[in-house]
Parts: structure tokens; sequence; C-alpha cells
């Protein structure tokens, strides 16, 4: 079995080969993905693209844990980063490293990742000198969505733009091994880039950033309703309509199942 990718190693591409980040949930898509990224990323987006949720506020520990233990055992080299979901880590540093190190005993994974706005600092520093190593996500931050108003693009008013710029910087000063970059300007996104020495994740960002990461459900095209951030790299929902269609089709004129599919029993 090969060795994975680990944190120091994703913080010491700063400035580097961009660092190739892809979300997951399950363990065939962890496979797929897994040759091609640097780092998985459980994300607590799956309340949305997989249990249809309107927002990632209903997620809980327990999802989390059941989707990173799935996506640890289809993936191999990558680092493993799964989300603390809202609610399991804001309120104080201990009840952050509760919810952190089950995540870790119970999944295996590496690391995790918390929404950080100016509260976090104390937090990230608690668990990184646990043993916890801690991905950081300032900008748009959708577990604040009912604060925020949404999910918009942020900093169009200078004083959130430094804001977020502040928030990165406090996040790696306080130990954290990267940030995610989420909804802000090119802008704003290449003043966190030149302003702190972990490698920023860029989604609806900027090019710049030291590696960037899309929801992988979104990029494929599976998930339809998709901010303008999104490229879509391919179109899985036409691909499964039109199988769906033709199974449907060679099971109505009995064309389905093939002799290839039959159990023959000599007798
Ligand atoms: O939950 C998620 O998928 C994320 C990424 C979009 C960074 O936090
Ligand atoms: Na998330």
């Amino acid at each position: 079995r090969t060795r994975r990718i680990t944190a120091p190693q994703i913080t010491a591409r700063k400035g580097g080969d961009p660092v190739v980040c892809l979300t997951a949930y399950d363990a065939p898509t962890a496979e797929i993905i897994d040759p091609h990224c640097d780092l998985i990323l459980v994300g607590d987006s799956v309340g949305m693209v997989v249990h249809g949720l309107p927002s990632t506020v209903g997620v809980t520990l327990d999802m989390m844990i059941l989707h990173g233990q799935a996506v640890m055992r289809g993936s191999k080299t990558a680092l493993v980063v799964v989300d603390l979901p809202f609610g399991s880590y804001e309120g104080t540093p201990e009840t952050a490293f509760a919810s952190a190190s089950r995540v870790m005993m119970e999944t295996g994974c590496q690391a995790v990742k918390i929404e950080s706005g100016s509260y976090a600092a104390d937090t990230i520093a608690y668990l990184v000198e646990r043993g916890i190593p801690v991905m950081s996500h300032v900008g748009l931050r959708p577990q604040s969505m009912h604060v925020l108003g949404g999910f918009k693009a942020r900093g169009r008013r200078q004083a959130v733009a430094d804001e977020i710029v502040r928030n990165a910087e406090q996040a790696s000063k306080a130990g954290s091994f990267a940030v995610v970059v989420e909804g802000v300007s090119a802008k704003i996104a290449d003043r966190v880039t030149q302003a702190v020495d972990i490698p920023t994740i860029g989604i609806g960002a900027s090019p710049r950033c030291d590696g960037q990461i899309l929801v992988t459900p979104d990029m494929l095209g599976l998930f339809d309703r998709v901010p303008k951030f999104v490229h879509k790299f391919g179109d899985m929902r036409a691909q499964i309509d039109t199988a769906v269609r033709q199974y449907a089709d060679d099971v109505a004129d009995r064309s389905f199942p093939r002799d290839e599919n039959l159990y023959i029993f000599k007798d």
C-alpha cells in the first residue's frame, strides 16, 4: 500500500505546483478520483448534493463519519480531510477537539476542516497542539448562510474584504496547514494568497491560488443547481438519463436480461 500524502507535504506546496483537490462522499468515487488528487475533502456539501438538504446546516457528525469511512476505504494516496459540521466545533476548543478526535479515530482520516471566522484561532491552535491537522475555510462560509443572507460572493465592501484576509492570516498563524478561500473576487483571493504562508485552495476564487477545489457532483454535471464558479467538466445527468432510459426500454421489450446475464444450471 502506498503511503498517503501528509498535511506538511501539502503545506510545502505553497507557491509551487497547484494542489489538486476534489470532494468525495463514497468509496467508488474516492477510488476514481484518488489517482488524480493530492487532497480529497469529505465536505459537508454532502448534505446538499447527496442528501437533498437545503443547506449544510443540518449535517451531523455521524453523517460526516459514515461518509469519511467510505472515502477512506476507496482512496489510497490522497490526503483525506473531513469537514467538521455546523454545531460540532464552534462553541469551545474542547468541543471541537471531542468532535475532531472522534472523526479521526472512527474514519482514519488525517485532518479536519473548519469554517474559520475571527473566533476560530484559539480552536485551530488547540487542535493542532493536540495532534489534529486543521484546514481552514474563509470567505463565503456556507455554515453561516443564515447570518450572511444566503450563498453570495463576499467582500464587495472593503471592511469585509479586509476581514477575510485577516481571518486567513489568523488561521495561518494559529497553525492551519492550508486554507480554503471560497466565493470572493480574484483580487481578494490574490491578497489572501500573498498574505499567508500556507497554500490557499480556491473555489470561486482565483487561478493564482496555490490549489483549487470543486464539489465533485457539481463539476461532473450530476448536481444541476450550481454556482457561477463551477465549470461542468462532465454531463453525468445526461449519461445517467440515457442509460436508465435504455434499461427501461430493454425491460419493457424483454431484451434485458440478455443470455450472458442468465444463470444456467446443469441438471
Ligand atoms: O463542503 C464542501 O464541499 C466544501 C468545499 C466546497 C470547500 O467545504
Ligand atoms: Na464544507
